[in-house]
C-alpha cells in the first residue's frame, strides 16, 4: 500500500511542469549578451516552469509585397505557433541608439501579421522584458521603447520586477555563467516572479 502511494506521488511530480515560456533574444550574434542572459534564465527557472529559447535567424525582413504574394513566411508562422502554444513570452532586448534593435522589431512586426491572428499570438499574453548591454544604462531606454508596442499588440506586460544588465561584457564567464552573485539572484527572482504572474499568483 505504501509502495502504491509512492508511485502515484511520483507520477504527479512528473506532470508538474505547467508553464512554458518562449524566450526570444533580440540579437543574431552568436556571442550575444542577451542570448547569454536568456540561457542563464533558462538554467534557473522554478521547477514547474521551463524556458524554450527561439532564434530570429530565419525571420526575413518584413515586406508587404511578399506578404501579399506569398503570405506569412514559414519561419514566422512557426514562431507564431510556438508563441501561441505556450504561456508567456520573455524578451531579452539589446538597446540600439536608445531604442529597440531593428532585428527584433522586424520580427515582432511579422509576428503581428495578419491582424486576425493577433488574438492567438499576442492578445492577453504575459510578456516580460529584460536586457543586457556593455553600456551603463542596462537597456532602460530600449525596454521603455517596447512599451507602446506591447500595448498596441494587446499583450499583458509584467511590471513586477525589472532587470537591466549593465557592463554585460564583465558579467558572464567564458561558459556564459553569471559571475555576479547578486545579479544571479535578481535574475532568478525575475524569472520566478514572471512565472508566478503567468500562473496568476501576483
Ligand atoms: C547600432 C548600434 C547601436 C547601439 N546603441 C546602443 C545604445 O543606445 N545603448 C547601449 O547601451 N548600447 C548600444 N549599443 C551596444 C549594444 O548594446 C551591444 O552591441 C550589445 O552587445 C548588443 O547586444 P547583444 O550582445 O545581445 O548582441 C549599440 C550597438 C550598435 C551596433
Amino acid at each position: 500500500m505504501a509502495c502504491l502511494a509512492a508511485t502515484v506521488h511520483a507520477v504527479n511530480l512528473e506532470t508538474l511542469i505547467v508553464i512554458t515560456i518562449i524566450g526570444i533574444p533580440g540579437s543574431l550574434r552568436k556571442e550575444s549578451f542577451n542570448l547569454r542572459l536568456l540561457k542563464a534564465a533558462q538554467a534557473m527557472t522554478p521547477q514547474h516552469c521551463r524556458i524554450e529559447i527561439e532564434s530570429l535567424e530565419d525571420i526575413p525582413l518584413y515586406n508587404g509585397d511578399v506578404e501579399q504574394a506569398e503570405g506569412i513566411p514559414p519561419a514566422v508562422e512557426r514562431l507564431k505557433d510556438r508563441i501561441a502554444a505556450t504561456d508567456g513570452l520573455l524578451i531579452a532586448s539589446p538597446e540600439y541608439n536608445n531604442a529597440m534593435p531593428g532585428v527584433l522589431k522586424n520580427a515582432v512586426d511579422w509576428l503581428s501579421r495578419p491582424p486576425q491572428d493577433l488574438g492567438r499570438v499576442f492578445r492577453g499574453r504575459p510578456v516580460a522584458i529584460m536586457g543586457a548591454t556593455p553600456g551603463g544604462m542596462g537597456t532602460a531606454l530600449a525596454q521603455a521603447a517596447w512599451l507602446p508596442v506591447l500595448r498596441t499588440l494587446g499583450t499583458r506586460p509584467w511590471f513586477g520586477r525589472s532587470l537591466h544588465v549593465s557592463a554585460a561584457h564583465q558579467v558572464f564567464d567564458q561558459y556564459g555563467i553569471i559571475q555576479d552573485e547578486a545579479l544571479g539572484d535578481r535574475l532568478r527572482d525575475f524569472v520566478a516572479g514572471f512565472a508566478a504572474y503567468i500562473a496568476g499568483e501576483n
